[in-house]
């Protein structure tokens, strides 16, 4: 759903005023009584980038992929109120029963990046890939992209990938065709890609703005092929705070997502998914010291979960991602108050058709992962 949609959406209401009046104890006490009366019929999983008061409530973290396995193999829930962003609510909803409800709190908790990628510039491209390339291209979207690029990528033989995967998924597409088109984050695809021993010289980026290849040499030498999108979070860390840290404080260990540009990630540490991130820091031993490059409400959680080590952001003015801050607890309590009157507020639905592409694309990843 792209910010058109969701400002058009019938669906997309507003927040009723006295959610914004009921005091922190208040709401807390609510959700933990409707959790507590729903118990298995309602489930809650969040992702990481979550602000600690919606945290709190989770059945279950993870990281996209971890969010998709859950949500696929969850058969008791009647309601999945989903704290993250669109295309993880939607995905949720392609990978569970029609009677399964999906609720996204907050219907404005897009995803710039997947906003990046829609289906009509998709189509287009592929035209033009296609008449460059012959059938030697497969698609593989990030799982940050909307329902109808995932149904693209099933539609043309490909498949989803997240961070903690795309390296398996990009090292099975080549078993596939001779070329791949990575959309729709380029810093995912080019970090991967490089990270498999693919020069840059073999990769064109694609600009669906003005619908052209953005490469100096010869197109038939082209491997991958990347989108122009990014994430506007990630892509605030610089090399110049790495040098930073570098020259001030050259003890610290600098690790960062791979949605970062090459160059950042090139002079970090070690990069990988939201759980490696976590994984890699709660391993680390007591008085180690840690340069974070990702979303801040995951930073400060592992600053606060580990009194034991040194951790900053490495980006002192980092903030939050706006689209994922957008469900708080006022947001998540309207939720659970609406399933307890059987009213529908924020509903995720994928079409049948879109659904059944698109699972193609998803079990593909899910089957590797
Ligand atoms: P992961 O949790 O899969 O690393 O994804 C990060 C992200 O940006 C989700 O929007
Ligand atoms: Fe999208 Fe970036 Fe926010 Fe993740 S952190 S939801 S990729 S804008």
């Amino acid at each position: 759903m792209g910010v058109f949609d969701l400002l058009t959406s019938e669906k997309n209401v507003s927040i009723p005023e006295h959610y914004k009046k009921m005091n922190v104890k208040e709401m807390e006490q609510r959700v933990r009584e409707i959790k507590g009366k729903f118990g298995e019929r309602l489930f809650l999983p969040c992702h990481h980038y979550q602000k600690d008061e919606v945290v709190q409530f989770a059945d279950a973290t993870g990281d996209s992929l971890q969010l998709a396995q859950l949500a696929a193999k969850n058969e008791k829930a009647e309601y999945i109120v989903f704290c993250g962003v669109h295309f993880m609510a939607e995905t949720a909803d392609i990978l569970t029963r029609h009677d399964q409800i999906v609720i996204l709190p907050d219907m404005r908790a897009g995803c710039s990046m997947a906003d990046m990628a829609d289906i009509h510039q998709t189509e287009r491209a592929w035209k033009v890939i296609q008449d460059t390339f012959g059938d030697t291209v497969l698609p593989l979207t990030y799982v940050n992209s909307t329902a109808a690029i995932k149904a693209f990528c099933g539609r043309n033989g490909g498949a989803t990938v997240t961070s903690s995967n795309a390296k398996k998924m990009i090292e099975w597409a080549f078993t596939q065709k001779e070329r791949l088109l990575f959309l729709p984050d380029q810093h995912l695809g080019r970090n991967t890609a490089a990270a498999l021993g693919i020069p840059l010289e073999q990769m064109a980026v694609w600009d669906p703005v003005n619908e052209q290849f953005e490469f100096d040499g010869e197109l038939q030498d082209v491997k991958v092929i990347l989108w122009k999108g990014h994430c506007s979070v990630h892509e605030n860390f610089t090399v110049e705070n790495i040098a930073e840290i570098r020259k001030t404080r050259p003890e610290m260990n600098i690790i960062v997502h791979p949605e970062c540009t090459y160059e950042v990630v090139q002079a970090s540490d070690y990069n990988g998914s939201t759980k490696y991130i976590i994984d890699k820091i709660a391993n680390a031993p007591a008085g180690s010291k840690w340069a974070i490059g990702t979303e801040m409400n995951l930073v400060k959680r592992i600053i606060d979960q580990h009194s034991d080590k040194e951790i900053i952001s490495l980006n002192p003015q980092m903030c939050p991602c706006l689209t994922m801050n957008r469900i708080d607890l006022p947001h998540l309590l309207w939720a659970l108050e609406s399933i307890d009157r059987a009213e529908e507020i924020s509903n995720i639905s994928v079409d049948e058709q879109t659904a059944k592409d698109a699972i193609h694309a998803l079990n593909k990843m899910l089957e590797r992962a």
